[in-house]
């Protein structure tokens, strides 16, 4: 009779293997994607499986409980030790003895798909660079003469398929040792950056390793930086963190902090230093709320601006503080933690997305990889917004790219009353055109200010998102004109109009009557919002006349406080060009997500390695047409181009 049919799904791969096959095998030879860790001794759990029983007349197939062979010792000795979820076999010990159809759940996939919150955004499969390997060593013998490592080399390869796996000096300090604990059983960990390169050992555990190992998305920002740790088998983020850039005191802006390196000897060094310090100590936080060790991490994809990049890898910046800005390298730069001193596993290998050009870096490589001009049918600007703004603008023919100076504002930074975006500031503003009576709400309560249960007394100043609604909705309530002047209460008819020195503040909130702190928009708050917003805006502009457009499809508003913004305020206060505000969404931290792209993928590496050389780069700094376009975008919204859109 004919071998047994076996139908794997939800790939529906399909074929006839010998009876006694094990599963994992099957899948092997069908090419189904089926994990294994262990390297099928019962160890991992990694191969589990669900059969499913019954008549699958499309296929022609019954499928039965004896299909599969009884439990052996290893998978009951499994089930009794660390338990299996009802219908769950091990593939690796289960063998094929009918016709069956057999489910391979999302967590048995290598190449599983990660659920992402955004269901538009591109989904990631997880292929990460770094994989843990089982394998039995063979002993030492002294007729046979060979090393511990070449050994090890050899089972991996046979037993894994590894072939022409290297490693370094701080390995071969540990390897003796590792063998003889595990009795030549180990768990080792292979780094092979891209298909077919040169795999490298970074770690090896003796016996089999139950912890995980983890992989950290670093979003290195001039004024902030944002860490993901996430399981490098699951692809799971454990635990997310952030600190404030210590390199701030060198200067807020990226500008300040290259002229700080031209003005003060060593003072590159210094601002490296800083900012590989605030790096372990970040790392070592969100391990920690991981529940892991700093050593547990072996993997790291930072994503950053080129002044940090430079900054973060040890190199001067000073070159990109004049024309023609040149970087030290664009191409992507792949190093060891312990080169940059960062305190996780010293071999744990860090990569940093290429930079597109000049000014324009790494990080808008990670928001190109996330959410991909270069394949959209329609004309998109992307505007991640931080302390420097970079913008994208294309489709799948073309991409141009620029960054611009918006410096901190947004971010909360040179606001009176302003902060980051955490619990107490205000993030929310509506005015009440006729009564020009405010509401607002903050971060961390579900209450509008004047809801029943809110608590004055929790607010602590205003972030970004919050004062770009406030300057918008006063604009909207007549309380400032185009240009962007507070006027007096007489003026506006808002008795929350005070004197400020020689010009007019508005009061949100009146801490002494309506108890917690004082919150007011100050004339100085709406020029540093206005500079912000006509850098902003500029960029983009200048992008479209490149591209000699006029009007665009859709608008993605990117960056972690690019996330929280009103894309119709947006639009009232000129922060983007003109655009149907339904077509103005947001995508969160997309640099972050493209940093965990990278980390996850490692075919999104070379992905963006080459989508990068294909976008156009534009300076602003030496193009005349840019100042043209930032004085005229100054006004709220502004002067020289027209928002029928907003009319709508
Ligand atoms: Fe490890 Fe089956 S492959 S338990």
């Amino acid at each position: 009779p004919a071998d047994p049919l076996v139908i794997f799904t939800p790939s529906g791969r399909r074929g006839r293997v010998p009876v006694g096959t094990p599963v994992l095998q099957a899948a092997r030879k069908l090419g189904v994607d089926l994990d294994s860790v262990c390297g099928g001794r019962g160890i991992c759990s990694r191969c589990q499986i669900a059969p499913s029983f019954g008549e699958f007349s499309k296929h022609g197939v019954v499928s039965r409980p004896e299909a599969l062979s009884e439990w052996n010792t290893v998978e009951q000795r499994y089930k009794d030790k660390r338990g299996l979820a009802e219908g769950r076999r091990l593939g690796c010990q289960a063998t094929i003895q009918g016709d069956v159809v057999i489910d391979v759940p999302p967590e048995s996939q290598v190449h599983r798909q990660i659920v992402r919150k955004r269901a538009e955004a591109r989904e990631i499969t997880l292929d990460p660079a770094l994989r843990l390997h089982f394998v039995e060593v063979a002993e030492p013998d002294m007729h046979l003469p060979s090393g511990d490592l070449e050994r090890l080399c050899t089972a991996l390869e046979e037993q894994w398929g590894v072939s022409g796996a290297t490693a370094g000096l701080p390995l071969l300090h540990r390897l003796q040792k590792a063998l003889r604990e595990g009795g030549w059983k180990v768990t080792a960990a292979v780094h092979t950056p891209a298909e077919g390169a040169p795999p490298r050992i970074l770690e090896v555990w003796p016996g089999f390793r139950e912890r995980p190992v983890w992989g950290a998305a670093i979003d290195l920002g001039s004024t902030t930086i944002a860490c993901h740790l996430a399981n490098l088998q699951t692809g799971e983020v454990g635990a997310s963190g952030g600190v404030m850039n210590p390199q701030i005191r060198f200067g807020e802006d990226l500008m300040s902090r290259v002229s700080y390196s031209m003005m003060n000897p060593g003072g590159a060094e210094e601002m490296t230093a800083a900012v590989r310090r605030a790096l372990a100590e970040l790392l070592a936080g969100t391990a920690k709320e991981a529940g892991a060790e700093p050593a547990d991490i072996l993997e790291t994809v930072i994503v950053c601006n080129p002044v940090m990049h430079h900054l973060v890898l040890g190199i001067d910046p000073v070159e990109l503080g004049w024309a023609p800005f040149a970087l030290a390298t664009s191409d992507a730069v792949s190093c060891s933690a312990a080169e940059l001193s960062l305190d996780i596993h010293p071999d744990a290998q860090v990569y940093l997305l290429p930079c597109i050009a000049g000014h324009v870096g790494a990080d808008a490589a990670a928001v190109a990889l996330s959410e991909s001009p270069h394949t959209s049918d329609d004309l998109v600007l992307i505007v991640d917004v931080g302390t420097n703004a970079e913008i994208q603008l294309g489709d799948r023919n073309r991409v141009l790219a620029c960054s611009s100076p918006t410096g901190p504002a947004f971010e909360g930074a040179q606001i009176s009353s302003g902060q980051r975006a955490a619990d107490g500031a205000v993030e929310r503003v509506r005015i009440d055109p006729a009564t020009k009576a405010p509401r607002f709400r903050v971060i961390g309560q579900e209450a509008w200010s004047d809801e029943a249960g809110f608590d004055a007394s929790r607010i602590t100043g205003i972030c970004g998102s919050g004062i770009i609604e406030a300057i918008a909705e006063m604009r909207l309530a007549g309380i400032i004109d185009e240009d962007g002047v507070i006027g007096s209460p007489e003026q506006t008819g808002s008795g929350r109009c005070v004197a400020d020195g020689r010009t007019w503040a508005w009061v949100l909130h009146d801490g002494t009557a309506e108890g917690g702190p004082l919150v007011s928009v100050t004339q100085n708050d709406v020029r540093a919002i206005q500079l912000a917003k006509a850098a902003l805006t500029a960029g983009a502009q200048l992008l479209m006349d490149r591209m000699e457009v006029e009007t665009l499809d859709r608008v993605v508003l990117a960056g972690a406080f690019g996330a929280h913004i009103s894309p119709l305020h947006a639009l009232v206060l000129g922060m983007i060009p003109d655009c149907a505000v339904d077509k103005v969404t947001s995508a969160g931290n997309a640099a972050g997500t493209g940093a965990r792209i990278a980390l996850l993928n490692r075919g999104a590496r070379r992905e963006i390695e080459q989508v990068v050389r294909r976008i156009e780069k534009i300076e602003t700094a030496i193009e005349p047409r840019f100042q043209e376009h930032f004085v005229g975008a100054m006004a709220i919204p502004h002067k020289t181009a027209p928002y029928p859109e907003l009319g709508r």
